[in-house]
């Protein structure tokens, strides 16, 4: 369970800095968010853990950065032209909208959509007497298809033939990929190619906050091996990830996987799991293992008439490869990080908030602290210093014990007072966020010191 109502924790986020809404100075726009100064940080070193753990420490995986917008022969190629469709009700009665499928399973949750087709979701719209959860009446309209992908216009004129597409999934950049990465490295099997970046898509209930937007990123790996090992890799991939989300904070009581039963998969899939996290809400899904065959090679080639076979060189065999994919959400995880670190403590004479981040994750490493303005040049100094190796902050405004629940409230694992004897001994005093215990340590020894304490460092130059 979780201690702490989603809206404190959203309220949180959004009064510190981490997400604003979006286009606020013009209203708002629906569902769609900016990330603050401290939601950007947390990003961008969650996605740096990602890369440490898939990539640099994993010798099967590459990076590449494909464009977002691609020839649009490549989502007909995939099926998202044709198939890529939510199925939408709209009630009769107060015209509310819903994803049917959602509907039915929110109200009978031993009812799998996944898979089913457009008349069997109508049938079960009926037999299952489904209401409308604003005004409680039962009658909707037909299902009909919405396409998700957004559409807009290359050059300068906006007709038919014109027509691109916003990628849905970062996951097609890497299969047009494929040839040319193996042609460029090493050229062996297996071999991972992962892609990180912004996906698009035209969700009729987006919400839940960051959980399921219009505008996100995934950090998305297809994993390319021969046809008999794809299971190996799916089981390793499983593991793997459970034991990433592990390691960047998420813990184990509030995480589940959820195999998918034969019946949900896609027809190419051999398995599928997803790695759940309970959120405030309930649990949702935060990312999926899929085994997808060789699905989407196979359809790149049949369409754009190119060869993507693999010479096995040592069976001399020639195969399309198959391929294992792991894919995350960058937001959700973040989501789970934020609403797992978030924490109320009552202390002696009030009650503090802490956000309880793995520092590797934290938006600021360290917050240097001058316990009097007159302390400001020796503090900025070491705050210099520190920010070759740390994202670290620098606040002179308010008395120190203000300070300190700032930065607990951000999650600054390790704050560094300056004080009037640091000017005579040469060191400073640490206070560690979680244990609130401060100690005394020589300016000399403080990156080393902070090294060991953080368990990293990052030379930014
Ligand atoms: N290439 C496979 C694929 O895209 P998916 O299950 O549709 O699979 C993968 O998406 C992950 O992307 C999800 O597990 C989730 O973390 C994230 N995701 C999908 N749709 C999202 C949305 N509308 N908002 C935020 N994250 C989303």
């Amino acid at each position: 369970m979780q201690k702490f109502s989603f809206d404190k924790i959203t309220t949180h986020l959004i009064s510190s800095g981490f997400v604003y809404p979006g286009s606020e100075l013009y209203g708002g726009l629906a569902n769609s968010w900016d990330f603050g100064p401290l939601g950007t940080l947390v990003k961008n070193h969650l996605k740096e853990a990602f890369r440490q753990h898939f990539i640099r420490e994993n010798e099967y995986i590459v990076e590449i950065e494909p464009a977002i917008i691609m020839n649009p022969k490549v989502w007909e190629a995939t099926g998202h032209v044709a198939n890529f469709h939510d199925p939408l009700v709209d009630c009769k009665y107060c015209h509310s909208r819903y994803r049917a499928d959602d509907l039915i399973s929110s109200q009978h949750p031993d009812i799998c959509c996944d898979g089913k087709s457009v008349e069997e979701l109508n049938t079960l719209m009926v037999e299952k007497n489904i209401t409308c959860p604003t005004c409680g009446k039962s009658s909707f309209t037909p299902i009909r298809q919405f396409q998700m992908m957004f559409k807009t216009f290359m050059g300068v004129t906006e007709e038919k033939s014109s027509v691109v597409y916003l990628r849905p999934e970062t996951a097609q950049g890497i299969f047009v990929n494929f040839k040319n990465v193996m042609r460029t490295s090493r050229g062996k099997l297996p071999i991972g190619i992962c892609d990180m970046g912004k996906a698009f898509r035209n969700e009729i209930t987006p919400g839940n906050f960051i959980f399921r937007t219009r505008e996100f990123e995934q950090m998305e790996i297809e994993f390319f091996c021969s046809p008999d090992e794809d299971l190996k890799w799916f089981e390793y991939f499983k593991k793997d990830c459970m034991s990433f989300v592990q390691s960047i904070g998420l813990s184990s009581e509030n995480l589940r996987y959820r195999d998918h039963a034969k019946e949900e998969l896609a027809f190419y899939s051999k398995a599928t799991t997803d790695i759940e996290y309970l959120y405030p809400f309930g649990w949702g899904e935060l990312m999926g293992i899929a085994s997808r065959t060789n699905y989407d090679l196979n359809r790149h080639q049949e369409s754009s008439g190119n060869d993507l076979t693999y010479l096995d060189p040592v069976t001399n065999e020639r195969y399309i490869p198959h391929v294992v994919e792991p894919s995350f959400g960058c937001e959700r995880l973040m989501l789970a990080l934020l609403c797992q670190s978030y924490d109320e403590e009552e202390l002696e004479k009030d009650t503090r908030i802490v956000m309880h981040f793995d520092p590797r994750i934290a938006p600021y490493s360290v917050a240097v602290l001058p316990l009097s303005k007159q302390l400001s040049d020796k503090a900025f100094e070491v705050y210099k210093n520190l920010s070759r190796h740390y994202d670290a902050t620098f606040d002179t405004t308010g008395s120190i014990g203000k300070r300190y629940r700032r930065e607990d409230a951000i999650g600054t694992p390790l704050c560094i007072t300056v004080d009037f004897d640091t000017l005579e001994d040469n060191a400073v005093t640490v206070r560690d966020r979680d244990t609130m215990k401060q100690e005394r340590i020589k300016l000399d020894e403080l990156n080393k010191y902070l090294e060991e304490k953080l368990g990293f460092s990052r030379s930014y130059r």
